[in-house]
């Protein structure tokens, strides 16, 4: 057998769970052939056993059905990372479960989905506080209406503030403007990992955690620094809003965060003259997105003057109009994402992202 021989057979062997072969990824990284033994060097992306054992099978059976027996595969993958997902290291090992709130772009209402369902969630009697997650643009303190708060500390950790039974504490707030500065560098972790050594949260049943918009750095290093329990993308019901929540869920995916489902924002619109409900932007389009990732819809949040005037004056709509629809529905919201959260021991391994 000469190699190009070899590189052919092994052009026809895909990796798995995409279109294209091992060949044109560039994973095949030498060939050697002594007599009629052939050792072939691959080194691939993943570090997922079930990808090796796959890619092993699969070409044992490209090269036996040429007949060729003696193939010696050498497969080189990364360290699986450590601390990633429900399982990692918890730097605030007085919380129990963590909840992430994204959404692929900014402003569908990830601030606002986080305060209503951990209000919610306090109101169904657990022990809930907001990580204000987003220091470019903190605004979870100005919703609950704390912003004229000042922060106390008891020796030399920060207490948090405290509102509609929430515990509440903002990144932005806390974190010095240097600091924020460096949020893109190498010290981010440690950055993180500071923040929560020097918050005194107490004993929490659950810790929302509202992001800044988009999938970066934020994300996968808090991820990396408490072990999160549910992930809760938001997102806006047109289309091209859909396209960005995917990503968000492609990002549960690879951080192996469970997710609990997607909770549609500004769907349909409750006319406060009549209560009529319209449709604007097209309501119940993330459900489809809920299937294709095998979750769930949480909720659908209508577009609501009561939202928007709550979240300016720090009056949540959950708890200051608690009989509305809308209160009713991030209630609802909060029931299945605990459910979830209780319910929910396995994690996404099955679920393979698109390729954006
Ligand atoms: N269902 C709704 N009805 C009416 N207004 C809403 C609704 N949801 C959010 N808003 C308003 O839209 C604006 C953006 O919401 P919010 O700040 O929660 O978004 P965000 O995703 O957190 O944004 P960012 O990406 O900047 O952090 C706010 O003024 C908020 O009050
Ligand atoms: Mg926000």
């Amino acid at each position: 057998m000469t190699e190009n021989e070899v590189k052919a057979i092994l052009s026809g062997v895909k990796y798995p769970n995409f279109e294209r072969d091992i060949v044109s990824y560039d994973f095949v990284k030498n060939i050697e052939i002594k007599g009629d033994q052939i050792a072939i060097d691959l080194e691939i992306a993943a570090s997922s056993q079930e990808i090796a054992d796959e890619l092993r099978a699969n070409i044992a059976k490209a090269f036996s059905d040429k007949g060729h027996k003696n193939v010696v595969l050498n497969l080189k993958q990364p360290q699986a990372p450590k601390e990633t997902s429900s399982r990692g290291k918890n730097l605030a090992p007085s919380i129990k479960r963590f909840v992430m709130i994204s959404s692929g772009k900014g402003g569908v209402g990830k601030s606002t989905t986080a305060v209503n369902l951990a209000i919610a969630t306090a109101m169904q009697g657990k022990r809930v506080g907001v990580l204000d997650a987003d220091i470019y643009g903190p605004n979870v303190p100005r919703m609950m209406g704390l912003e004229n708060e000042k922060l106390k500390s008891i020796g030399d950790r920060v207490t948090p503030l405290e509102a509609y039974g929430v515990k509440v504490m903002s990144m932005g707030v806390i974190l010095e403007p240097a600091q924020a500065l460096i949020w893109r560098g190498p010290m981010i972790i440690k950055t993180i990992e500071q923040f929560f050594g020097d918050v005194a949260w107490g004993e929490l049943d659950v810790l929302f955690m509202d992001m800044p918009p988009g999938t970066g750095d934020a994300q996968l290093s808090l991820a990396q620094s408490v072990p999160v329990s549910a992930g809760a993308i938001v997102t806006t019901p047109q289309t091209v809003a859909l396209d960005d929540a995917k990503r968000g869920l492609d990002m549960f995916v690879k951080m192996r965060i469970p997710i609990a489902g997607i909770v549609e924002n500004m769907s349909g619109f409750i006319c406060p003259c009549c209560n009529k409900e319209y449709d604007i932007f097209g309501k119940g389009s993330a459900e489809a997105l809920a299937r294709e990732y095998k979750t769930q819809t949480l909720g659908e949040i209508p577009i609501e003057e009561g939202i928007r005037e709550g979240g300016d004056n720090g009056k949540p709509i959950v708890f200051h109009q608690p009989n509305s629809e809308t209160a009713k529905r991030y209630l609802l919201a909060a029931d299945r994402l605990w459910s979830f959260i209780e319910n929910n021991q396995g994690d996404n391994a099955d679920i393979q992202p698109t390729n954006h």
